[in-house]
């Protein structure tokens, strides 16, 4: 995305590509790096800044906004507090002392608690309140939970644009401006979804329904590109919430003198060569946690595998129960697997890691050191349990 680039008639991009962002939160991946993107909008008788960008590229943000020749900011409007979009609203209101902040009164307590910025420069609106800029108008939605509480979107009446954050965002670092909608554009928002918003696929559901009599002409978000034609990111988002399963077994595992990987190797021969059910494995000790979370979108089963370690699980494998529970995948079978030495606690600690799963779980399979071929009937009969299960899935 290029700096102040005009999106329509009187809104720019004026936001900041950042392509060499390896890491997110500290946790999530980014292979494609990031963007901040915010939206200048001048009516004809007030602007407005949507969202600012994090904090890094602040004189980014004010140098673009410089270029566009805004010597008076009336609004700056907050969709979400969180700081890779809220960070530079500080230097953006020192540079603008005329401008007032325009968001809900929990992102109003947000912003206050994690920037220190003045009430005073604060503006309440409510839901579906609209601000008039002269010629062009405002209108806010509140869509909490897309991902935090105080989320909310913006939408540009006369234009049709959606100001939606992190609601359909990818972490991408476009070199163009309006997404191309092609497999690589689609990867990278189920990838977002998936580690973002999977948590909190019913609210999005509801907050999606919400924003449907909006007649949508753009959707304009604050990572990765812009859509052109909304459809092709909001059908994505209806899918992905329903969920549509595929005929998938998810298999993290880690091994490490290679026991276990007999387990899973034949587990896998098994599933895909006599069930046909194709198996997705993670390598947990060098895997991309967003890969993991991207294939748990429409999977219906997980098998962990991990060898016995100090009782527990490996914690390469604990991290990744961890990752499950918090990322609220629509799974509906976990099995556990993996060999131990002489004691083995692993069941009831991964468990204990799972309490929002729903999912059935399958007897778990414990071999006692190396398997022996007969050891590895009870991988079979797993397999089979899998396939069972799996065909009234996809038969209903
Ligand atoms: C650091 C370490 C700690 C272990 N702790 C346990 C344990 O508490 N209980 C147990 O049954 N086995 C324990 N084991 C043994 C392994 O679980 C066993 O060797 C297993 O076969 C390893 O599987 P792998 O080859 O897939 O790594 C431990 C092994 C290592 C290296
Ligand atoms: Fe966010
Ligand atoms: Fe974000």
């Amino acid at each position: 995305m290029n700096n102040h680039e005009l999106l329509v008639k009187n809104v720019w991009s004026v936001g900041a590509n950042d392509p060499g962002r390896r890491l997110f939160d500290g946790l999530i991946p980014l292979p494609d790096g990031t963007s901040y993107n915010a939206y200048l909008v001048k009516g004809s008788e007030k602007t407005a800044l949507i969202d600012s960008v994090d904090p890094q590229y602040s004189g980014k943000l004010l140098e673009n906004l410089h270029a566009q020749q805004v010597t008076k900011l009336d609004y700056i409007i907050s969709n979400h507090a969180e700081q890779d979009h809220s960070g530079s609203i500080p230097a953006v209101l020192q540079r603008y002392p005329e401008a007032q902040v325009v968001t809900n009164a929990k992102n109003r307590d947000f912003l206050i608690s994690l920037l220190h910025i003045s009430e005073d420069r604060i503006q309440v609106i409510h839901d579906g309140e609209r601000l008039s800029l002269g010629d062009a108008t405002l209108r806010f939605y509140l869509t909490p939970w897309v991902h935090w509480p105080e989320t909310m979107v913006t939408y540009l009446e006369e234009e049709k644009i959606l100001f939606s954050c992190d609601f359909f965002g990818s972490h991408l670092a476009p070199e163009y401006l309006t997404s191309k909608d092609d497999e690589a554009t689609l990867r990278a928002a189920k990838r977002y979804f998936a580690e973002i918003m999977m948590p909190f696929s019913p609210i999005i559901a509801k907050n999606l329904e919400k924003l449907s009599p909006l007649d949508i002409s753009m959707i304009a978000p604050s990572h990765g590109p812009v859509f052109g034609n909304p459809a092709f990111v909001m059908n994505a988002y209806r899918e992905w919430i329903k969920p549509s399963y595929r005929n998938k077994v998810i298999l993290p595992y880690v091994s490490m003198h290679g026991s276990t990987e007999v387990m899973v190797n034949h587990l896998t021969k098994e599933l895909e060569e006599q069930q046909q059910i194709p198996v997705e494995r993670f390598d947990l000790t060098e895997a991309d946690i967003g890969e993991l979370a991207m294939a748990l979108v429409d999977a219906p089963t997980l098998i962990l595998a991990t060898p016995t370690v100090l009782q527990g699980a490996h914690p390469a494998a604990a991290y990744a129960a961890m990752l499950v529970n918090a990322l609220r995948p629509p799974l509906k079978h976990i099995g556990l697997i993996g060999s131990f030495g002489w004691g083995t606690r692993m069941v009831e600690q991964i468990t204990s890691l799972l309490p929002n799963s729903k999912a059935d779980l399958f007897d778990p399979v414990l071999i006692k050191g190396l398997p022996r071929p007969e050891n590895l009937q009870d991988l079979t009969t797993l397999a089979s349990s899998i396939a069972t299960k799996h065909a009234s899935i996809f038969t209903n």
